[in-house]
């Protein structure tokens, strides 16, 4: 194998395990919501889960400019939106304003594993044909 292949598929491989780890953290927030767990435990999800995605876009933003990829800024504001939303949603829970955060986290997670399914995907499919 080309070392150029090598490094789309370990691009590939990597950023999969990625998303399963941002959504098993998604789905960690959800089930705290809905069992009423303590604002502490649901703060230290967030904090996790707003870590762990800002270095997952890095990496894809980083994977998208060494490839001078076509779809870059639009991908990157979808990523700067979700951002945005996680920290209100931290912002709400230390606030105490939490009654509409389990509606939230189930939003988010709709609204990540559709950006998965579609822009994250498009640029996966970019990568493994190695354009
Ligand atoms: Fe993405
Ligand atoms: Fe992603």
């Amino acid at each position: 194998m080309f070392p150029i292949e090598e490094f789309n598929v370990k691009a590939n491989d990597d950023t999969d395990r990625e998303h399963e780890v941002q959504l098993e953290l998604l789905q960690e927030l959800c089930l705290a919501l809905e069992s009423g767990a303590k604002a502490t435990t649901v703060h230290q999800i967030l904090c996790n889960l707003i870590d762990f995605s800002e270095a997952h876009f890095m990496s894809e933003e980083l994977l998208m400019r060494m490839k001078s990829y076509d779809d870059y800024e639009e991908h990157q504001d979808n990523h700067t939106q979700i951002l945005d939303m996680l920290r209100d949603m931290a912002a709400r829970n230390i606030a105490g304003d939490s009654a509409l955060l389990k509606q939230s986290a189930r939003d988010m997670l709709g609204f990540i594993k559709q950006h998965i399914a579609t822009r994250d995907k498009r640029l996966a499919d970019h990568v493994r044909l190695g354009l």
